[in-house]
């Protein structure tokens, strides 16, 4: 199978429009001028709707780890406490990075269980500077109250650093309603930018935070960042093809209009879930109460009994579509299929059609068919 035949139907990185694959073709430019400065602001000026905030938004040269290293190295010093919420690899991610700048207390749920608030309001109660969540826990399928956590932080004086990597640009993310300090996201997933950069938006409560550390780290300096921004540049050099490509791919999000994008990504993962319920495979989240939901981005299903979630993925793969397996603990035991993007419902269609293929070789299923009609039943809706 050639490359450029397959379908990438993973949590990112996610297919490219060739409108934006072209658009990283062209010429550089000077990072100094006039013309990356309006690309700059015209990125912003979405990113501002994409985020539904008034906060500052920063542009990073590095992928959503670097960000999220950025929102605890500026924030969090070595006397602060964070609450780090963890039910999946990202969760697990953020408490890592915590740790190496201040002291953490974990909230540690098993993989893919949904968070009892009244253990969260606990955890803060111990005394925190911060929180922090990530929204769309992409490694085991769940979306987490980020709503609730909001009110939760505010409440307790904690800041809210949120991780919206696969939510914000196909999901609804209210930053500013929800009282989030500080948000991150990737280029390569809801937003179908290539991979390589990653946005923040930093709340005045958060750099009131930085003014109080003794030190902030060099690279990922957000008051560089804010400094820099003011002139509608980066401190450093940036990932100059990379920003032609997410200028382009963020003026495919506009013309889509954030309200459509919401609802196509929505449709498009409860066409998955159908399909699967109707070919008896199970989601792989627990959600213990109505705060948590299955995500709307990437479905993770169980592997089906005496089945290798990696089997699934590979016999996926030798047919044309890429689609991920579960990571660290998780391998074999889940697979999952990203429905970012640019996505559309011919491209769920293509990967339940092959799915139920794939379900019925390996003695899953019996007949094929059941899978495909109901995602088509969910999908017809956003003809
Ligand atoms: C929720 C979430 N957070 C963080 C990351 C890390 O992003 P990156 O791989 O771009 O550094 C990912 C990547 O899959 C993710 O899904």
């Amino acid at each position: 199978m050639e490359i450029e035949d397959t379908l990438l139907m993973m949590p990112g990185p996610v297919p490219v429009a060739p409108r934006v694959l072209r658009a990283m073709s062209k010429p550089m430019i000077n990072h100094r001028g006039a013309e990356f400065s309006a690309m700059y602001d015209d990125c912003c000026e979405v990113l501002a709707d994409v985020f539904q905030t008034k906060n500052d938004i920063f542009i990073l040269s590095g992928s959503g780890t670097a960000a999220m290293e950025a929102a605890v190295a500026c924030t969090v010093g070595p006397e602060d406490t964070v609450v780090a919420l963890e039910n999946g690899k990202f969760g697990e991610r953020f408490k890592d990075i915590i740790a190496r700048y201040g002291k953490v207390n974990p909230l540690e749920n098993e993989w893919g269980h949904s968070f009892d608030l009244e253990e969260v309001e606990k955890k803060l109660e111990e005394g925190a500077e911060a929180i922090t969540l990530v929204h769309n826990e992409t490694s085991t399928g769940i979306q987490n109250p980020a709503k609730e956590i909001g009110k939760l932080a505010k409440k307790h004086d904690a800041l809210f650093i949120m991780d919206g990597v696969t939510t914000l640009g196909g999901d609804t993310v209210m930053t500013d309603d929800w009282g989030v300090d500080v948000a991150v996201v990737g280029s390569q997933k809801c937003l179908a930018a290539p991979p390589g950069l990653s946005m923040i938006s930093v709340s005045e409560r958060a750099f009131e935070a930085m003014e109080k550390k003794d030190s902030l780290p060099y690279y990922l300096d957000l008051k560089a960042y804010k400094k820099s921004g003011g002139k509608s540049q980066t401190p450093y050099t940036p990932a100059v093809p990379l920003f032609f490509g997410l200028q382009e791919a963020l003026h495919i999000v506009k013309e889509e209009g954030m309200d459509a994008r919401i609802n196509r990504h929505a449709t498009g993962a409860k066409a998955i879930r159908a399909a699967a319920d109707a070919m008896g495979i199970e989601m792989f989240p627990q959600l213990n109460d109505d705060n948590s939901h299955y995500s709307n981005t990437v479905t993770a299903m169980k592997a089906p009994e005496g089945v290798s979630g990696n089997d699934i993925k590979k016999d996926m793969i030798a047919r044309g579509i890429t689609i991920a397996g579960g990571q660290a603990h998780l391998s074999g035991k889940i697979f999952r299929i990203g429905s970012m993007g640019n996505v559309q419902p011919k491209d769920i269609m293509l990967t339940i059609q092959e799915l139920e293929v794939v379900l019925k070789k390996r003695n899953v299923v019996s007949d094929i068919g059941a899978g495909v009609e109901a995602a088509s039943d969910v999908l017809d809706t956003l003809l």
